[in-house]
């Protein structure tokens, strides 16, 4: 769906924005007062949260670890929305075959490659998308939001060894990106969720009794929400957070202290 967008406006960029995690911070975002893009290779929900949204969002459906659908993205968005001040890479995947943990010793080459290609290829393309933007038109607030992993710091218990190296490298490329993208006044950090309630967490757990059951290891005693993530997200693109770039951030309820 394409809406008539007020010039001035703060735009977001949000993949994944179809559903868990993306769709709360999409709803936050647009609640401060941003445009938002709601971008996701599901397209039939990323116009669902748009329309939600309101008439003055949109939706996008994209693949992030696709480099043509990625730059067509920014080229549509660039001409009829406006330039992007703020870019969240929430789209990720966690493949677990047949519904199980793969162990390494069983692991496809092609579960590493497509975890690797939608997780830490898709967060590069669309960054490099947003900087090469950025860097000959530049915005103010600029903003770019990564999704790392409680999984990656810890090793993991639920998600593949795939999942853990992909979101590892996520967090490193955040640093990288800050520092290269700070002369524009862009600041770049990592969210680093621990146990959130969506169908990824769902997907890793056999039953609701599992999920109670994994929430007595968390200081704070529970699970966390979208809205926990989105939060953090929204704090992070507020002005408040000027001066906070190449951070990990945790949001896991006390699950891991630094
Ligand atoms: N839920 C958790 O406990 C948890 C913990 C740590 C990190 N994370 C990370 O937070 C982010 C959001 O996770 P979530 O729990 O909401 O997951 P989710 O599976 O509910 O949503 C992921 C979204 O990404 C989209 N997506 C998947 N592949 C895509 C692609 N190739 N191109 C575009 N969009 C694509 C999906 O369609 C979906 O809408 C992810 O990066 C995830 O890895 C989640």
């Amino acid at each position: 769906m394409t809406n008539s967008i007020q010039t001035g406006d703060r735009i977001a960029i949000v993949t994944g924005g179809g559903q868990g995690i993306g769709a709360g911070i999409c709803r936050q975002l647009a609640a401060a007062g941003l445009t938002v893009v709601v971008a996701d290779i599901q397209a039939d929900k990323a116009s669902a949260v748009a329309a939600a949204l309101g008439s003055r969002h949109a939706s996008r459906a994209v693949d992030v670890s696709d480099e043509a659908a990625v730059v067509q993205l920014f080229d549509d968005v660039e001409a009829h929305i406006g330039p992007v001040g703020v870019l969240v890479c929430a789209a990720g995947l966690l493949i677990l075959p047949g519904g199980e943990r793969p162990m390494i010793a069983d692991m496809s080459l092609d579960t590493w490659e497509r975890s690797f290609a939608v997780n830490t290829r898709g967060a590069f393309l669309c960054s490099r998308e947003y900087l090469r933007r950025r860097t000959e038109r530049p915005v103010p607030q600029g903003r770019v939001i990564f999704f790392g992993s409680v999984a990656a710091q810890l090793g993991g218990y639920r998600a593949s060894a795939a999942y853990i190296g992909a979101k590892a490298a996520v967090m490193g490329y955040a640093k990288a990106f800050a520092r290269e993208s700070a002369h524009l006044g862009i600041t770049a950090n990592a969210i680093a969720p621990g146990l959130i309630d969506t169908d990824m967490l769902r997907s890793t757990v056999s039953s609701s009794g599992a999920l109670a059951a994994a929430a007595q290891s968390i200081p704070l005693g529970r699970i966390g929400t979208v809205d926990d993530v989105a939060s953090a997200v929204s704090y992070l693109v507020s002005p408040a957070a000027a001066y906070l770039t190449g951070l990990v951030i945790d949001v896991n309820g006390g699950y891991r202290m630094q």
